[in-house]
């Protein structure tokens, strides 16, 4: 009465196997065994980036290598989410101290159209003396931050106003290292001693 057992315990094996050939990963594309476990699961956040500063400057990833950097995706027009969130932000760091000296603020537009280098300039002064404003070219800007960064934005008209718009956008923050990988998101931030509690664990 063993062989049926046996019989059933073998099938089963390849038939796991043959399912762990076929895993397919994010796009469709079938993915070789071995390699599934860096494309399956946790999308990748993160990557190379060229943009301009809110000083007109052309800067890459690379420019913020050697530092720890704290991103926030939104638009200088948003009228309480993203100004309550650099708040918070700013606030945090100044709570860490020195400990916060690695740590670069960066603040890149979903918005690029309305978001020039000389309104973030004036936008993120406001905020805090190290933040750094990112934008650039509105489809450039749009794939890194969607495609580099997968954070969600969405323009929606204002059907009462010709050509007025807002932007839909996720409220999250990126910690990321000083090599500019991906070390962990927070949610919407709500206070700054929550943010600078959580943030200590990281610096
Ligand atoms: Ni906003």
């Amino acid at each position: 009465m063993r062989t049926p057992v046996i019989l059933f315990v073998v099938l089963g094996a390849i038939g796991g196997m043959i399912t762990a050939l076929l895993i397919m990963n994010a796009r469709g594309v079938f993915v070789p065994p071995g390699q599934q476990q860096q494309t399956v699961g946790q999308a990748k956040i993160g990557g190379p980036f060229s943009l301009v500063d809110h000083t007109g400057k052309r800067v890459t990833d690379k420019d913020f290598h050697g530092k720890k950097m704290l991103m926030y995706f939104g638009f200088t027009h948003c009228p309480d989410i993203c100004p309550g969130s650099l708040q918070v932000i700013s606030a945090a760091l100044d709570k860490l101290g020195p400990s916060a000296d690695n740590v670069t603020p960066v603040f890149v537009t979903v918005d690029p159209e309305r978001d020039t280098p000389e309104r973030l300039g004036q936008y993120v002064k406001s905020f805090h003396p190290r933040l750094i404003g990112l934008t650039g070219k509105k489809d450039n800007v749009n794939s890194v931050v969607k495609d580099t960064f997968r954070i969600y934005a969405k323009k929606v008209e204002d059907p009462e106003q010709d050509g007025a718009y807002t932007m839909d956008h996720a409220s999250i923050i990126y910690l990321m290292d000083e090599n500019g990988k991906f070390v962990h998101y927070f949610g919407h931030p709500t206070s700054a001693d929550k943010l600078a509690d959580q943030l200590r664990r990281y610096l």
